[in-house]
This record gives structure tokens, sequence and C-alpha cells, in this order.
């Protein structure tokens, strides 16, 4: 089979290794890539989001199935587009992805459903917004409707911050037209995990939990990032939890968007709050986690062509699938500075000794080649370094084992990655 994986970070480098492993494999490409794709996988040199381009590259290269790494190709239309053209394509329509393009869209589904989730409301006018703030109270969750790189989102434990929020989002317009309407909801309080689901329209498949570390330094300090690290098993996540999320979260979304005529397919990234009173969901997103896609990839066993190809073709009901029996832990590597502005194009030395460590692996996140050959850090977000062990603590000394063979003055990582699973062991 020839296969496109469409996006150019963490997660998409994860499916291409992933992708190259299988048998059924004759060709991969990716688009755009970067210098560790390149090592797996053909690197085409056109744009996650340009559309057109992506259609025709698929039609004249014959390709048999396309995999969406990003959300933003996916709200664009993308697997629309390539469907019309007669591409299998693994990823939303453009109608089914508002569940991640609008919060709005995506609460009015959940409510429907019946999925346990935060009470809320939608506003476009500023007064009644600011109104329900003052009725509810604090601490409120305030959030923009659109898309807004993740920042979309203020955790307000006082009025005034949430007022200040709606004023920033919806007043000054901080965040674009995304702050066009807003979802204002009830505030959850516990333990956050991520659990992700193949989906082929009528059906899902339970893939497994996952843990990211959203703030960018340790102790979950400072700025919200895209993710510094992530894990897997997340024991948050008990198999009982995992039936639960299934039962009460994915398979009533899953009908509810085919009753609605938007049927899902792909992945679907359940973000969850396990709160005292179960699990509450906090947002779907429509796409695999990055990095909780390097993790996931790590743990899996099974071949993961035919699974993509088998949700794409609405045949999920006829797949199982096989993990491994260990832990799975990222540590992300960024530019310094990030989520701030940082430096480019600086070099990274001690890859292949990273490498070498035991049971580790380089997925690289925003990297390139510079004239001289040498690879370099292009993003916020630079490296990946994945390893697998028997425990979360083998998985994690390994993965700072490689972090420290590394040769890049002007990176950082965090140094806490899977706190909350060694507190739990009383590791
Ligand atoms: P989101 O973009 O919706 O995932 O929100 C970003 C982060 O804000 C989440 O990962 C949570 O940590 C936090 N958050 C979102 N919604 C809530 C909520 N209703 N209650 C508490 N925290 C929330
Ligand atoms: N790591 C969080 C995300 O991919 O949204």
């Amino acid at each position: 089979m020839k296969v496109l994986v469409v996006g150019g970070g963490g997660r998409e480098h994860a499916l291409c290794w992933k992708l190259a492993q299988s048998p059924l494999l004759t060709k991969l490409w990716c688009a755009p890539g970067n210098a560790g794709i390149g090592t797996v996988a053909e690197c085409v040199a056109i744009g996650a989001e340009d559309v057109a381009g992506l259609v025709a590259f698929a039609k004249d290269n014959a390709v048999d199935l396309v995999v969406v790494g990003p959300e933003g190709p996916l709200c664009l239309g993308l697997a629309d587009r390539l469907s019309e053209a007669g591409i299998k394509v693994f990823g939303p329509s453009q109608a089914a992805a508002e569940l991640e393009g609008s919060k709005g869209f995506m609460k009015d589904i959940v409510w429907k459903a019946g999925i346990p989730t935060a009470w809320y409301g939608r506003f476009t006018d500023i007064d009644k917004a600011k109104a329900f703030v003052r009725e509810k109270g604090a601490p409120i969750v305030v959030k923009t409707d659109g898309l807004a790189a993740g920042k979309g989102v203020v955790v307000a434990m006082t009025l005034d911050e949430a007022l200040g929020a709606i004023d920033d989002m919806m007043g000054t317009k901080v965040f674009g037209d995304a702050g066009n309407e807003l979802v204002i909801e009830e505030y959850l309080d516990g333990e956050e995990a991520s659990f992700f689901a193949l989906c082929d329209g009528k059906t899902a498949l339970g893939l497994v939990a996952a843990q990211d570390h959203k703030r960018v330094g340790d102790g979950d300090t400072g700025p919200n990032t895209g993710g510094m690290g992530a894990y897997s098993p997340a024991p948050v996540v008990t198999p009982e939890r995992e039936a639960l999320v299934m039962e009460t979260c994915i398979l009533p979304a899953i009908r509810t968007m085919a009753a609605e005529g938007k049927p899902y397919t792909g992945v679907l990234f359940a973000g969850l709050m396990f709160t005292k009173n179960g699990p509450r969901l906090l947002e779907f997103n429509v796409r695999f986690g990055d990095p909780e896609c390097q993790v996931l990839m790590a743990r899996l066993k099974s071949d993961l062509l035919p699974v993509l190809l088998a949700a794409a073709e609405g045949r999920l009901d006829q797949v199982s699938l096989e993990w491994r029996d260990q832990c799975a832990l990222v540590v992300v590597m960024a530019a310094a500075g990030y989520p701030g502005s940082y430096q480019k194009n600086t070099v990274i030395g001690g890859l292949d000794q990273a490498g070498a460590v035991d049971g580790v692996t380089v997925l690289h996140a925003g990297t390139a080649f510079n004239d001289q050959g040498q690879v370099v850090a292009t993003g916020g977000r630079v490296l990946g370094v994945t390893a697998i062990g028997d425990t979360v603590k083998q998985a994690r000394e390994r993965a700072y084992k490689a972090v420290d063979a590394l040769d890049w003055q002007q990176g950082f990582c965090r140094r806490d990655i899977a706190w909350r699973a060694l507190a739990r062991d009383g590791a």
C-alpha cells in the first residue's frame, strides 16, 4: 500500500515510524515531514494545510490511504476533498471535525448524547456572557468557541479573572474571530487524562489512555504549551475506567454524530477529568494528541496500517489490537524561550548517541537539515525522546539518559515527566 501522512511534527514522526514497520507498506510519503521523518518516509514539500496540493499529490501518485495528523487540514475539509477524489482517508470530514473546531458544537453534541460533562452556556453577546458568570460565580471556565492554538481557555478562580477573560476574548479579540462566540462552563476538579479511540463512522475501538504535561515548567508551573511530555499507561485510568469511558463518552458520541448526519471517522481524543463523582468529558479533539501519540505508538504491538485502513473503510468491528505490556514515556525537548519566542536553526548534536540508549527512539517534532547536513531546530517543540520500559521508572530513566546524551545547548526539557504515576507508586 502507498500511504501519505499529512503533518510534520512529533505525532506524525510517531505515525510514520509505526507505519514504516508494516509489511503491507510499499511506499510512505509525509507532507511536509521533518528531518527525522525523512529517515522513515519520503518528505514532500507540501504544507499540511495546502488542501488542493495534497489532493493533487494523492491523485497523481495513486495513494491508497491518507492519514491526517493535525486538526487544521481536517477543519479545512481535507478529508472531504480526498473522499470526493476517490481516495481513502483516515480522519473526519469537515462537519465532524467541528467537534474540535467549535467548542459550542462539541458541547451541544456531548449534552445531546448524555455524556457526563461540565454544565455550560454559549454566548455571542458580551453582556449576557458577563451576566452568566456573575450568576454562576467562580471558579468558572471561559473558552473561545473557535481554535486558538490551545490558548483560548481561562480557568478563572475569581469572578474578576472570568470577567477579564471575557473582555480579552470577546471585547479586545485577542484570539481574533475564535472569540466571536464563547463557551462558559463549570469548573471541574480532579486528575486529568486522555483516552483515544479509533472510529469508523458507526463504531469505535478503544486504544489506551495517556497523561500529558501541559505546563512548561517542572511541578506543572509556567505557561501552557502544546505538551512537554507524556506517558502511557496512565494509572488513573484503570481498565474499569477505560471501559466506563468507552460506554459513557466515546460510543454515545459516535452514535449521536451518526444520527446528526455527521458520522465520525478517524481518531477521537477524549480529554477527561476524573472527578470524585466519576469521569467527566472536558473536550474532544479530532486527532491524536501530540506528544500522546508518541507513547501510544511505542506501546502498540499490532500493525497500525490495516487498522487505520479498517477505520477508513468502516470495518473496525473486524479488528482487534494488541498492546505491549510495558510503559512508554516521552520527554519533549523544546527550544529555550518556548512557548514564548525562541531561536531557530540551532544545531542539535548527539542524536545517534541518544537513539542508541536501550529502548529509546528519538522522534523529531521541529527539525530540518542545514546546508552542512546538520540537524537544526526549526520549531518550539523540537524532539520527543521516547522510551519504553518494564516500569514507568525504567522508561523515565532511559528517556533522561538519552536526553543527557544530546548535545544541544539551546534546548531544554521538563525533568519531572510522569511525576503523578511515580508518586502513586511511592517511587
Ligand atoms: P481545553 O483546551 O478545553 O482542553 O482546555 C485546556 C485545559 O484547561 C484543560 O486541559 C484543563 O486542564 C483545563 N480545563 C478545561 N476545561 C476545564 C473545566 N471545565 N474545569 C477545569 N479545568 C478545565
Ligand atoms: N498534547 C495535547 C494535544 O495534543 O492537544
